[in-house]
């Protein structure tokens, strides 16, 4: 199902396709990278889940066969290789063309929220946050992994400083200056869980990173 855009996402006709191309080629590397963290924290996930900014399916293959994925992803251009990897995948496709920060999914009607480098690119992550809590119902969990600032003072966080702009104009207002872990323990979770971990990749702003579980 597709349903009307909500307003707050700026689909861009050059850097839209640019961001699937480019999701959909990295994908695999970055899944490589990450696949020992993405194991763990989405092990044993429900039959039905909520993810945000799926992008082109990368956590597809996290979900078994036969189950639903809600899909809020606001970028059109996104949306064809999405419905291909679920197909490939067999998982049914609900997808909703909204950001994240306005599900409108009920109150306490979801057991499971998924995210992967999506609280680096949206526009208000507590509002996000916020919303994830909204949903989830009690006992229920997000489950997360994300790329986050470096330490102050460290070679890597200068980095992420310098490259702010073309970094966040190339990848659709991406930010590597977030620390994410501190707006996921300050939105109100019963239980965080969060291990930081580094990559090696060349991608060395996008090394710093978080992954974990918060219990609604
Ligand atoms: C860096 S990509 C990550 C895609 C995918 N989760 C992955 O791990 O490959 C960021 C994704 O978040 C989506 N996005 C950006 N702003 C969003 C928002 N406000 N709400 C939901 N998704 C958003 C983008 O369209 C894009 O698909």
């Amino acid at each position: 199902m597709t349903v009307p855009p909500a307003t707050g996402f700026e689909v861009h006709g050059a850097r839209g396709p640019f961001n699937a191309a480019f999701f959909g080629l990295m994908g695999p590397y970055i899944e490589w990278n990450v696949r020992g963290q993405k194991r763990r924290v989405f092990a044993g996930l429900p039959r039905t889940v909520v993810e945000l900014g799926p992008g082109v399916g990368a956590n597809l293959r996290h979900l078994a066969p036969g189950s639903t994925l809600v899909a809020v992803e606001p970028n059109p251009h996104m949306h064809r290789r999405l419905r291909a990897a679920a197909e490939r995948r067999g998982v049914h496709l609900d997808l909703r063309e909204r950001v994240a920060e306005h599900t409108e999914l009920p109150d306490g009607s979801v057991d499971c929220v998924i995210s992967s480098l999506v609280l680096c690119t949206v526009t208000d992550p507590a509002a996000v946050l916020a919303e994830v809590r909204r949903i989830l119902r009690p006992g229920g969990t997000f489950r997360f992994v994300e790329h986050v600032a470096a330490r102050a003072g460290t070679p890597t966080r200068l980095l992420q400083r310098v490259l702010r702009r073309p970094w966040a104009w190339t990848f659709e207002g991406c930010s590597c200056e977030r620390d994410l872990a501190a707006s996921v323990c300050a939105a109100g979770f019963a239980r965080v869980d969060i291990q930081e971990y580094r990559l090696h990749s060349p991608f060395i702003t996008f090394n710093t990173q978080i992954a974990g579980v918060a219990h609604a």
